[in-house]
């Protein structure tokens, strides 16, 4: 089998005393979407941000592509291979819809205005958002804002995209306009980490489902393996309870 994409060994992170991720081994194939899952408080933002150099872990290897990035001396290189989306979106709110996804190419990518355009408008195409490229951005829906956050990470060309709960912020019927974009890059074989709430979207989606609990991994398994046949006393009382979410 090829190297993995992501390969984490016996990471530590503390916050001064609090010690957030507790000795973390975790490994992500080419092309694999993983669904990190658990309770709140358990690490799995932390997790996330560590893998892109958002958090600087304490301890441990992390290689991305190869690439020692507690060690890396171009961070922003580095970083432009891997596209990020949060909850809160984090778009520029006094740009437009397309200028959001121009600026950071040219930025970046260092690549002319007219190029960064034609690329935006491919990915705002993608995501459903074309029409809206100059709107302003304070004027969308949660959910179009979400798809406008994707496009302009796909602008990027990253080769790893990095999703912590997508959908938690945004109303209920627009969660689905944004799971079905990410299902969609699923099958084009984006090879995606994804922190979720949504149960029904990791049974459906996930190639793995990864259960983090109080900092460390506690199980993880196909969707098949994990809901509906947890090993570990937590892995089960932390689906039964997810039921009545
Ligand atoms: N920047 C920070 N400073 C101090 N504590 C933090 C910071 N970020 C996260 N934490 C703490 O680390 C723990 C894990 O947080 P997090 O990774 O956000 O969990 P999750 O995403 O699973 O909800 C929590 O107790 C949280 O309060
Ligand atoms: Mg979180």
């Amino acid at each position: 089998m090829a190297a993995p994409m992501v390969e984490i060994k016996n990471i530590h992170k503390r916050f001064g005393k609090l010690e957030v991720l507790k000795g973390v081994d975790f490994e992500v194939q080419e092309g694999e979407t993983v669904c990190l899952i658990g309770s709140s408080g358990s690490g799995k933002s932390t997790l996330l941000r560590c893998i892109n150099l958002l958090e600087h872990a304490d301890d441990g290897q992390i290689l991305v592509f190869g690439q020692d990035v507690l060690h890396t001396k171009d961070v922003n290189h580095f970083r432009a291979k891997v596209g990020m989306c949060f909850q809160q979106f984090n778009l520029f709110a006094n740009m437009t819809v397309v200028e959001n996804c121009i600026k950071p190419q040219m930025k970046v990518l260092k690549v002319s205005k007219e190029e960064a355009r034609k690329t935006a408008m491919k990915y705002l195409e993608k995501v459903g958002m074309a029409e809206f490229a100059n709107a302003d951005v304070r004027r969308i829906s949660g959910g179009q804002k979400q798809r406008v956050a994707i496009a302009r990470a796909l602008c990027m060309n990253p080769k790893l995209m990095l999703f912590d709960e997508p959908t938690s912020a945004l109303d209920p019927e627009m969660v689905g306009e944004v799971l079905n974009i990410m299902k969609e890059l699923a099958e084009e074989g984006m090879t995606m980490i994804i922190v979720t709430h949504e149960m029904g979207f990791a049974r459906d989606v996930a190639d793995r489902v990864v259960f983090m609990d109080q900092g460390q991994i506690e199980e993880q398994g196909t969707p098949e393996q994990l809901f509906n046949n947890p090993q570990s006393e937590r892995t089960k009382e932390f689906l039964k309870a997810s039921v009545y979410k």
